[in-house]
C-alpha cells in the first residue's frame, strides 16, 4: 500500500523489512549459526566441544581475541580479569540508592553506564590499549556488580572479591557468601554455571548485540554501548524470557497443571500469552544451546534437589508442545531460555537475577562484536531508513481553531 516514489532515497531503492529478518547489517567473523541445521559455532568450535572441553574465560578469550589461548595467555588474562574485580567504593554507593525492591537489569545498565565515569582514561573507542582495559574492566567488575544488585535485594552486606579465586566462584561467594569466610561454592554449582556461561556467550547479530553495535558505530564508547546491549537483552522477547519461563510454569501450575489449556490459549493467540522459551528468529530447529542446557538441567536438579516437579511440568510442556501441529508447521522448538531459569533456581537464585545471569554470559560476545565492529574499515554510522506513511504537507492550525 506505499507508493513506489516513497521507496526511492538519492541512494537507492529502500528496502523496507520489519525486524531485519532478512537484512544484513555486517559481516562477521566471530559466530557462525545454522539455523536450519541447528549448529551454532563460535570462531569455527562447535559450542558442544566448547560447553565440554573450555571455560567461560577460555571461550571469552577465543570470542575477542579470534583464538584460543595459549596456557601462558589464558593465565595472563585471568589475573588481569581478577585484579579488577573490585567496584570503586564511589560506585558502590549507587546500590544504596535504589529501591530494595529494584530489577537487576536495570541496575546493571546502570550501573556498567556509570562506569565511563569513573574510568574516563579508557574511553577512546580508536585506541587498542584503552579498548583492552575497558574490556578486562567489564568482564571483571559486571559480576561484581550482578552479585551486588542481588546483595541489596536481600539485605546483606557487599563483600570484596576475593581474587585467589576463579571468576564462577568469585561471582557465587559474592552473591551467597553470607557469612563470606564460610562459603564454599559446589564444584556442580561452579562448573554449571561456567558451562551456561560459555552457551550464552555470544549469538551473532541478535537484538542485543545489534544494539552494541548500533550505538558503537557513532563512536560512544565501549561502556555506553554496553549498556544500551543490557537494556536491550532485558525484554521479554529477548534474555527476559528465562525469567517469563518460570512465571509461566508458576500459571500453569496454579491452574492445577493443566498444561494443554494453556497452549490453546496459547494457540488462540491470547493477547500476552505466548510459550515462552520456545521459537527464535534465526533456529527453526532445536537450539543447540537448549539440548546443553536440558541435559545440565537433569544433573544439577538431581544432585542439588532443585524443584522437580517443575521439571517435569517444563518436560511435559515441551512434549505437548512438539508433538502439536501449531508449533511443528511454524517450526517452535525450545530456545536456550527454556530449560535455564530451572537451574538458576535450584542454585538458589531468585527468578529476577535469571537475565543478569545471561548479561554475564553475553558480555565476552557483545565486547568482541564491539570490537570487531569498530575495528572494520566499512562500518558507517547506523541509520536505517524509513517509508513514510504520514500526513502530507498541511498548514498550522491555531489553537482555538482545532
Ligand atoms: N509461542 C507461540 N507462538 C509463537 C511463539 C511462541 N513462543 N513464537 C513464535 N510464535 C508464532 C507467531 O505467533 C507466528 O505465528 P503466525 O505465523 O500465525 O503469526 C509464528 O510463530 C512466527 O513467529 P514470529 O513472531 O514471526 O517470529 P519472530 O522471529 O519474529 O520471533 C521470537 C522470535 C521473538 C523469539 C518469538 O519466537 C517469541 O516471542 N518467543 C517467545 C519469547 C522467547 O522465548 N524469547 C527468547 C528468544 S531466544 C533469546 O533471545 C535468547
Amino acid at each position: 500500500g506505499v507508493e513506489i516514489s516513497k521507496l526511492l532515497s538519492t541512494t537507492g531503492l529502500i528496502t523496507l523489512d520489519p525486524g531485519f529478518t532478512n537484512t544484513g547489517s555486517t559481516t562477521s567473523a566471530v559466530t557462525y549459526i545454522d539455523g536450519d541445521a541447528g549448529i551454532l559455532r563460535y570462531r569455527g568450535y562447535p559450542i558442544e566441544q566448547l560447553a565440554a572441553k573450555s571455560t567461560f574465560l577460555e571461550t571469552s578469550y577465543l570470542l575477542i581475541k579470534g583464538e584460543l589461548p595459549s596456557a601462558t595467555e589464558l593465565e595472563d588474562f585471568t589475573q588481569r580479569i581478577s585484579r579488577h574485580t573490585m567496584l570503586h567504593e564511589d560506585l558502590k554507593r549507587f546500590f544504596d540508592g535504589f529501591p530494595r525492591d529494584a530489577h537487576p537489569m536495570p541496575v546493571l545498565s546502570s550501573a556498567v553506564s556509570a562506569l565511563s565515569t569513573f574510568y574516563q582514561d579508557s574511553l577512546d573507542p580508536f585506541n587498542e590499549e584503552q579498548v583492552e582495559l575497558s574490556t578486562i574492566r567489564l568482564l571483571a567488575k559486571v559480576p561484581t556488580i550482578a552479585a551486588y544488585a542481588y546483595k541489596k535485594s536481600v539485605g546483606q552486606p557487599l563483600l570484596y572479591p576475593d581474587n585467589s579465586r576463579g571468576l564462577v566462584e568469585n561471582f557465587l561467594r559474592l552473591s551467597f557468601g553470607f557469612p563470606a569466610e564460610d562459603y564454599e561454592a559446589d564444584p556442580l554449582m561452579v562448573k554449571a554455571l561456567d558451562q551456561l556461561l560459555i552457551l550464552h556467550a555470544d549469538h551473532e547479530q541478535n537484538c542485543s548485540t545489534s544494539t552494541v553495535r548500533l550505538v558503537g558505530s557513532s563512536h560512544a564508547n565501549l561502556f555506553a554501548s554496553i549498556s544500551a546491549g543490557i537494556q536491550a537483552l532485558s525484554g521479554p522477547l529477548h534474555g527476559g524470557a528465562n525469567q517469563q519461563v518460570l512465571e509461566m510454569l508458576a500459571t500453569i501450575k496454579s491452574s492445577d497443571g493443566n498444561i494443554k489449556s494453556f497452549v490453546d490459549r496459547v494457540k488462540n493467540k491470547e493477547p500476552g500469552v505466548k510459550l515462552m522459551g520456545f521459537g527464535h528468529r534465526v533456529y527453526k530447529n532445536y537450539d543447540p544451546r537448549a539440548t546443553l542446557v536440558k541435559a545440565t538441567a537433569d544433573e544439577v536438579l538431581s544432585k542439588l534437589g532443585g524443584n522437580d516437579e517443575m521439571l517435569d511440568l517444563a518436560k511435559q510442556l515441551e512434549e505437548i508442545a512438539l508433538s502439536d501441529d501449531y508449533f511443528i508447521s511454524r517450526k517452535l522448538y525450545p530456545n536456550v531460555d527454556f530449560y535455564t531459569g530451572l537451574i538458576y533456581r535450584a542454585m538458589g537464585f531468585p527468578d529476577r537475577m535469571f537475565t543478569a545471569l545471561f548479561t554475564i554470559g553475553r558480555l565476552p560476545g557483545w565486547i568482541a562484536q564491539w570490537q570487531e565492529m569498530i575495528k572494520d574499515p566499512a562500518t558507517k554510522i547506523g541509520r536505517p531508513r524509513q517509508v513514510y506513511t504520514g500526513s502530507t504537507a498541511r498548514d498550522y492550525t491555531e489553537i482555538d481553531g482545532r
